[in-house]
């Protein structure tokens, strides 16, 4: 196979505002499968940037009382610090506010003005008298045309839906200053999109499939037709890509080097962002950038955007990059927003959540990289977190059904074959997986962005391994005289599965696969590590718990976190930026990493006293459902200490059952009074609310009743 030259962006984040759990639905989907190129041996580079330009951020620079400049490093910084808290992993980050991007909107323009294609027209546009500027139509408010429904933006109703121009608002106002606008003329440059070139350009090309497919999604390219009109019908318009002073941009350069005082609209240098980026990877490790953008590039070039943005990518973009000179987009791949329990993110509901929060409460942040993973399908639906089955998606595939494999077995490698592992079968995997095209059908559902596939076909080889754990049984062979072959040859294989598994899974939990490649002592996974088979004697380490259960109670913590930081206060953004980020800080301090339960002493801990006692009698309870009556002795001894304990353990053992065996109780719990008689402690059991089973402790052999458990 030929490695592919792939060049892959996502979106460029707004500077000035917090990433959030929307957001990562984009960068988490882009990264996955940028690490699924790399781990198949691909050529591929991952470029983003902060989009730092425009009136919203040049007014948002100016209420916090800094420059502009002070705000988009600031962001950036932050940007920078919840990609990689998520483990996005770009090859650069870089920010629109470069030398680069300058650069190559200059050319774009020059070469586009070269081709006829940019106009200069006088448009009237309503100007802020008392702020001294024009106001784009978000920043002008007033009554709705339609519905006459008060407060609404410029272009478009939030209560009836309708759109119009901002000169249609009844009795309009500036969101800026509160004045009212005046209408006023200006020279705008307009990028001439209803040339007859650009209308046989975009038809073309939005319509063509290369050898790759094409280069939208059916549903994008529905929307496309909308846009483009029937065949013969010309429903493009030209696009003002110009905007007046004061305005944080590039300044638009005039001829022989005059001022034009006009500046480049934001939307006109953002993906030009994604070039500018990826040059400056270039110019730091030697890449050819010619041989990613040139006109002749063979190279692949993917833009994962979200529904919202198709417009500026299918048709603009790629428009200007043809008639520039350079190569355009091998595909657009769209995908629809993020809802949080079947509604829009919101604020007063504590469900708008910031990364930062996220990762402030403790909560880990493959939980939701695994979560997404299990929900993209590469289409441009909507995606929903619903919080409850989150916490359940996660326990059960990846902690019920993924760790457990190692966790079951990993112990008797260390403890009874110095760690090393027994010769494995190729063809004893394949007896277990029933289907060695598995890891051929994942990587293509991978390839494809349908990752819920992906994760569907791994679950099914997870389900089969544990079948075979729960049917070999180890913990019972290992305390059988004479199976020790058995029992190695068993936890060898399942360390393999769980190998295999951990490479199948490892686009999406890059950090967890990095921690099994140091449990299980060896080089970092890449695809053929789906089928390889560790060699015998090959020695693992001890095994340590890799991966924490969600606990419901974090998700409240992180709704509530979310909530409390929307109490109303007079600061500026920046103070309530800070206390927003004490009060993350003081959560993490109190709820601890990764852990759910409240930390206790080892003080606390000593003032339970556990014991190992013999179950000596037990019988049903009449009347009781789910009661077990034990009788648990304290010693050996004839005549030794004996407690009685009402057990919840009927529903998993039969009373014969239990007669004779060693377990574990709370011995100084306060005896309580029940309808059927006094329990005088607890006897500790293992289960899993989102699964049935309940499994009595027992001590390892040599232990004897009354011993105690520290
Ligand atoms: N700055 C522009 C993009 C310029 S690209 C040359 C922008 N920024 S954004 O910060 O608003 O959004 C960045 C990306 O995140 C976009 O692709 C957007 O669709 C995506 N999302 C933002 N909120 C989202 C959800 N709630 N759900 C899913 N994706 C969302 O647009
Ligand atoms: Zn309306």
């Amino acid at each position: 196979m030929k490695p592919r030259q792939i060049l892959v962006t996502s979106a460029l984040p707004y500077a000035n505002g917090a990433i959030h759990l929307g957001h990562l639905v984009e960068y988490i989907q882009t990264d996955i499968w940028v690490r699924f190129q790399k781990l198949s041996g691909h050529e591929c580079y991952y470029v983003c940037a902060d989009d730092t330009h425009g009136t919203p951020i040049m007014l948002r620079a100016e209420k916090e009382g800094i420059s502009p400049e002070a705000l988009i490093n600031r962001v950036h910084a932050e940007h920078s610090r919840d990609f990689k808290g998520f483990h996005v992993a770009f090859d650069n980050y870089y920010t629109t506010h470069s030398d680069e991007t300058r650069h190559y909107s200059e050319e774009i323009y020059a070469r586009l003005k070269k081709a006829g294609l940019i106009e200069v027209r006088t448009i009237e546009q309503y100007y802020d008298p008392v702020k001294e500027m024009f106001l784009p139509d978000r920043f002008i408010k007033g009554e709705c045309p339609k519905c006459g429904a008060k407060d609404q933006y410029g272009d478009a109703c939030e209560s009836c839906g309708a759109a119009y121009a901002p000169t249609e608002l009844v009795n309009p106002y500036s969101a800026v200053s509160g004045a009212t606008p005046v209408l006023r003329e200006s020279e705008h440059y307009f990028f001439r999109l209803s040339d007859a070139r650009c209308q046989e350009f975009l038809r073309r090309y939005t319509q063509s499939a290369g050898p790759l497919g094409p280069v939208l999604q059916p549903e994008a390219s529905n929307k496309m037709q909308e846009w483009l009109g029937a065949p013969g019908e010309n429903k493009l318009t030209d696009w003002d890509i110009s905007r007046d002073a004061p305005y944080f941009g590039f300044e638009i350069p005039g001829d022989e080097g005059k001022s034009t005082g006009k500046f480049f609209y934001v939307w006109l240098d953002a993906p030009i962002g994604y070039m500018g980026s990826f040059r400056n990877l270039c110019d730091r490790t030697g890449l050819d950038f010619d041989a990613f953008w040139g006109p002749a590039s063979q190279a692949e070039l993917y833009h994962f955007i979200g529904k919202d943005i198709l417009y500026f990518h299918a048709l603009f973009w790629p428009a200007e990059l043809a008639h520039a000179g350079f190569r355009t987009p091998t595909k657009i791949f769209a995908h629809g927003f993020l809802t949080v329990d079947g509604a829009k993110m919101s604020k007063s509901r504590g469900t708008f959540i910031t990364a930062e929060s996220y990762l402030a409460q403790g909560l880990n942040p493959e939980w939701l990289r695994y979560y997404y993973a299990a929900k993209l399908n590469g289409s441009i639906e909507d995606i929903d977190l619903n919080l409850d089955d989150f916490v359940a998606r996660v326990n059960s595939d990846l902690i019920g059904k993924y760790i457990n494999i190692a966790s079951r077995c990993a112990g008797f490698i260390t403890k009874r074959f110095a760690g090393k592992l027994a010769e494995v079968k190729a063809e004893h995997m394949l007896a277990i997986l029933g289907d060695g095209k598995l890891p051929d059908r994942v990587a293509q559902a991978f390839d494809d962005r349908d990752f819920s596939r992906a994760l569907r076909e791994i679950m099914a080889y997870a389900d089969k391994a544990n079948k075979f754990v729960n049917d070999q049984k180890p913990w019972e062979l290992a305390k059988l005289a004479g199976r020790e072959e058995e029992l190695h040859q068993v936890c060898s294989l399942a360390i393999n599965l769980f190998k295999s598994l951990t490479a199948l899974l490892s686009p999406v939990l890059p950090s967890l696969a990095a921690e099994v490649e140091a449990f299980l002592g060896i080089a970092r996974l890449t695809w053929a590590d789906t089928r390889s088979i560790l060699p015998a004697g090959h020695r693992i380490n001890e095994y340590k718990h890799l991966m924490q259960r969600i606990e419901p109670k974090q998700i409240e913590a992180l709704v509530l976190a979310n909530r409390e930081s929307l109490e109303p206060s007079a600061e500026t953004p920046s103070q309530q930026r800070h206390a927003q980020h004490q009060q993350a800080t003081e959560d993490k301090v109190q709820t601890s990493a990764q852990t759910s339960e409240p930390v206790i002493s080892i003080d606390d801990f000593s003032k339970v006293d556990l014991r190992i006692v013999k179950i000596v009698a037990a019988a049903h309870v009449e009347g009781a459902e789910k009661l077990l009556k034990l009788t648990l002795a304290l010693g050996e001894e004839p005549g030794a200490e004996t407690r009685t304990v009402f057990a919840g353990i009927k529903s998993a053992y039969a009373p014969e059952a239990l007669v004779g065996r060693l377990t574990i109780m709370v011995a100084n719990l306060a005896p309580r009074k029940m309808k059927f008689g006094l329990s005088e402690g607890m006897v500790l059991a293992a289960s899993d609310p989102d699964s049935p089973g309940l499994f009595l402790l027992s001590p390892d052999s040599g232990a004897v009743p009354g011993m105690r458990v520290k």
